[in-house]
């Protein structure tokens, strides 16, 4: 495997030509076709995010590879098809396919989501020295120069999420791919902007992921907001309450001190001085962030939303969080 710059463009070329292919079998496809209409895209928006389908039992990558002579050994380690018995099948088969995009707009890998809900709901390419998760922002290609022009960025789960906001035109919107956040990711982010909306789904493992990202986030020094909806994700905030309703999710983001202490108020007994005690514990790291990071209007602001849901003070919580023993 090499990563040279004539190894990734034999590779992008390659996924180049078995996209555009996979782009006419949608075309082909009524039922596909509807299953974004269902999903709220028009035939416009199906071009314009480049969608595709492959279907069962397709060869596509296997023909591509022939006609352009690439040897079926890494094909198949690019991981667009694979050997069966009869031959060679497509990896993606039975899938719609969405384009991951490089910074540059060139295409690096695809996302595969099943249209019979059959599991895994989504597979992406395998990670090669042309791509990984954690190398990837997807949309990133198309919202550098928004999030510059906007100084914030709207960070989403998922692929159909990011879309949903570059359809209403907040094309500032980028997505993790269920990951979470790297190095790379930070490092596309930071000389564009410090401003994170973070908008990752309503479920568990989105509140959870949404927890761990905000505190990569403030640890580099962004600042951060946390959108809320009662939706699952913002692609349903979309389909069921519309436009306006996902742009107002952004308006009415919280910022992180509020969400924070929100979020564990929720989770203990707050009129009980052993809930208060553990309320305090879990907020105390956040505390000590800001602090550590002189942040000082942010741990203020902390330290007032705390005392309004205790009946300690701001001057007692200060002493507590900067107590160095607890
Ligand atoms: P979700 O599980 O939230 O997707 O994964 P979803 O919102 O239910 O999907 P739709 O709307 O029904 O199509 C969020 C993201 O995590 C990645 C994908 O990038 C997905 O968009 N993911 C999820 C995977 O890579 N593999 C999986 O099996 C699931
Ligand atoms: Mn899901
Ligand atoms: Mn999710
Ligand atoms: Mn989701
Ligand atoms: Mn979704």
């Amino acid at each position: 495997f090499s990563s040279s710059q004539s190894g990734k463009d034999e590779y992008v070329e390659y996924l180049f030509r078995v996209h555009t292919e996979y782009r006419n079998c949608l075309r082909k496809n009524s039922e596909v076709v509807q299953y974004f209409f269902d999903r709220g895209f028009n035939d416009r928006e199906i071009e314009e995010y480049e969608f595709g389908y492959c279907p069962g039992g397709s060869k596509i990558a296997y023909e591509v590879a022939s006609k352009l002579s690439l040897k079926f050994s890494k094909a198949i380690r690019y991981g667009l098809m694979r050997k069966v018995e009869s031959g060679y099948v497509d990896t993606f088969e039975n899938r719609i396919i969405i384009p991951i995009k490089d910074d540059f707009g060139r295409i690096v890998a695809f996302g595969g989501r099943t249209v019979s809900n059959r599991e895994p709901k989504y597979l992406n390419s395998p990670e090669t020295p042309y791509f990984s998760k954690r190398s990837v922002l997807f949309m990133f290609d198309k919202a550098k120069k928004a999030i510059k022009g906007v100084d914030f960025v709207v960070v989403t789960e998922g692929y159909f999420d990011a879309i949903a906001f570059h359809r209403i035109g907040v094309t500032n919107a980028v997505a993790t791919l269920g990951t979470s956040l790297s190095e790379i990711h930070l490092m596309k982010l930071k000389p564009l902007t410090k401003n994170i909306i973070l908008c990752f789904d309503s479920d568990d493992a989105g509140k959870r992921a949404t927890m761990s990202t905000l505190k990569i986030f403030l640890e580099n020094d962004f600042d951060v907001a946390i959108a809320q909806f009662k939706e699952k994700d913002p692609d349903e905030v979309l389909r069921k309450s519309g436009a306006d309703m996902l742009k107002d999710t952004l308006k009415k983001a919280l910022p992180f001190e509020e969400y924070i202490v929100e979020f564990y108020s929720k989770q203990f007994e707050l009129s009980t001085t052993s809930g208060t005690e553990r309320f305090l514990m879990q907020l105390r790291p956040w505390t000590r962030l800001m602090l550590s990071l002189k942040k000082i209007e942010r741990y203020e602001n902390l330290l007032r939303i705390i005392s309004s849901k205790t009946r300690l003070s701001t001057a007692q919580l200060s002493e507590y969080f900067k107590s160095k023993a607890i």
